[in-house]
């Protein structure tokens, strides 16, 4: 962890560099969406997510460079917000993912004081995630199931 690190609301200016992590093949392919979306659509969920009372996203910036990303994305009641996470892969396993996570989650608590639970969603062969959720104190409580039926 790097004393250097805070966290800050995304703003306009980081459109292109959230779509360029979010669309890193490396991120794709562990994404429970694993497309790429056009930059187009992209440019218009960015502009409505800044505006959107339901929504937060954050982002870590070191050298006007954004390394890691973070949404929640909150019921109608607020009592609960899903967490979507991503870092940049260059910067994998240095603790940004831990750091930014329970900052935003100290962040949204002191901002929406209904708030009882996060919860997220993770492919179950996706070990870095599996692990900083368990190390951020998330339990696991649901597997799902499919089967190809050809
Ligand atoms: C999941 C992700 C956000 C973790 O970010 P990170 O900055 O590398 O995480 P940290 O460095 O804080 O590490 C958190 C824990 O995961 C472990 N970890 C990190 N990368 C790992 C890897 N490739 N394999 C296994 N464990 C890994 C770390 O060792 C650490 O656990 P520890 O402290 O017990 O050792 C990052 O890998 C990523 O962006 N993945 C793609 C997107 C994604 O899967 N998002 C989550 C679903 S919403």
């Amino acid at each position: 962890m790097s004393t250097s690190w805070s966290i800050r609301k995304a703003s306009g200016k980081d459109c292109k560099a959230i779509y360029d992590i979010r669309n890193h093949e490396l991120i794709t392919k562990v994404s429970i969406n694993p497309q790429v979306i056009p930059y187009s659509e992209h440019v218009a969920w960015f502009e409505s997510t800044l505006i959107n009372p339901m929504r937060r996203l954050f982002v870590i910036e070191e050298n006007e460079q954004i390394m890691a990303v973070l949404r929640f994305d909150l019921t109608q009641e607020c009592t609960e917000a899903k967490v979507s996470i991503y870092v940049a892969p260059s910067h994998w396993g240095k603790g940004l993912g831990s750091f930014l996570l329970t900052m935003g989650e100290n962040q949204l608590k002191a901002e929406v004081s209904s708030l009882r639970t996060l919860k997220a969603e993770v492919l179950i062969n996706n070990e870095a995630s599996l692990k900083l959720f368990a190390k951020c104190g998330f339990k696991k409580e649901w597997i799902t199931f499919s089967k190809e039926v050809l």
